[in-house]
């Protein structure tokens, strides 16, 4: 552990409370000019650091850069001693940022973390706006055992829960899922999630599946671009209000322990709840192909059972649907 990352720990417990530099160059085996140093860099880094002769150094409770150590502040003890979590400010994507670090030798359950993306990726192949200081972008690395062939829908689906959950607890606000995983609130998107999977032909076996999901809190300052305005949304209205640590924390823990759960249809039945497809006309879209069909069941698999016009059902186990929504 640095001891940047030994001070943001320390200063994560005592949120709002201030602790001596004698006590934390003790804590952390440094000099008093060293934990000054590293204060004045955090301090330039957005962490609202109180700085009081004789009393010391307090991290203000309000707050709220992302960091790993702040996330594992939120994290069950269990959790946050195995995690591993880098915090970017900006990256291409979290999902390559992921991918690379597989490639490296990174363990099962890896996170990556940026608040903002350049070259943030969307489903069939489109782009997933990320600007800075709006979003939260998050992805995770999963491997086998954990993770294995009849994992692909279910570590989508499980994390749209995780999601819709984890807002709820933080806001109140009630998401919904159009199948697979898009979040709504109100009728507009705030979240998507992008899994991508890497299957090795020669031992006919997953290698590993990667997670990403791009949340919307807040509205870019400027507004969403043109061409995602009529259906893009945020989880809130103005900045503040949520800590985004917290958040994650909730995001992560909800989804290791549906993923974990002794009760394998545990999410199935929340996502069944959560879903506001169900009884819907909707255009199945598959390449340039369009179907129109009717929405009648979440299977237990996650898949989509759908009744084409001529009478005859199908489960669709991936694919992207559209539908009318009301704003
Ligand atoms: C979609 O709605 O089409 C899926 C969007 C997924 C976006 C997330 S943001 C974190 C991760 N990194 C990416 O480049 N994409 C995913």
């Amino acid at each position: 552990m640095t001891t940047r990352e030994a001070l943001l720990a320390l200063f994560e417990k005592n949120r709002g409370f201030f602790i001596s530099g004698e006590e934390i160059a003790q804590a952390l085996g440094v000099s008093r000019t060293a934990v000054w140093k590293v204060v004045k860099k955090l301090q330039k880094e957005g962490y609202d650091i109180k700085a009081v002769t004789n009393r010391g150094y307090c991290l203000s409770p309000d707050t709220d850069v992302l960091s790993a150590e702040g996330i594992k502040e939120h994290l069950k003890e269990r959790y946050s001693k195995r995690a591993t979590i880098d915090v970017f400010r900006t990256v291409d994507s979290t999902n390559n940022v992921v991918r690379q670090k597989a490639l490296e030798g990174a363990k099962s359950g890896y996170i990556a973390i940026a608040t903002s993306q350049s070259q943030g990726r969307g489903r069939r192949g489109r782009t997933f706006y990320s600007p800075a200081d709006t979003g939260v972008y998050v992805s995770f690395l999963l491997m086998p055992p954990e993770f294995d062939d009849a994992g692909v829908v279910k570590v989508t689906t499980i994390s749209a829960v995780a999601v819709c959950k984890a807002i709820e607890k933080m806001t109140g606000k009630r998401p919904q899922i159009k199948w697979v995983n898009d979040i709504f609130i109100d009728g507009r998107k705030v979240c998507g999630i992008l899994s991508e999977a890497s299957y090795n032909l020669e031992d006919s076996a997953f290698e590993y599946a990667i997670v990403g999901i791009g949340l919307n809190l807040f509205p870019p300052k400027t507004g969403f671009p043109d061409a995602i305005s009529g259906i893009a949304g945020s989880v809130l209205d103005k900045p503040g209000d949520i800590s985004r640590n917290k958040l994650v924390a909730e995001i992560l823990t909800n989804f290791t322990e549906l993923y974990f759960s002794e009760n394998p249809l545990e999410y199935v039945e929340e996502y069944r709840k959560r879903s506001f497809v169900i009884g819907k006309e909707i255009d199945i879209i598959s390449g340039k192909s369009v179907s129109k069909a009717t929405a009648i069941a979440i299977n237990d698999d996650c898949s989509l059972q759908v009744r084409y016009p001529d009478g005859t059902e199908e489960a669709l186990q991936s694919g992207e649907i559209s539908i009318r929504v009301q704003h």
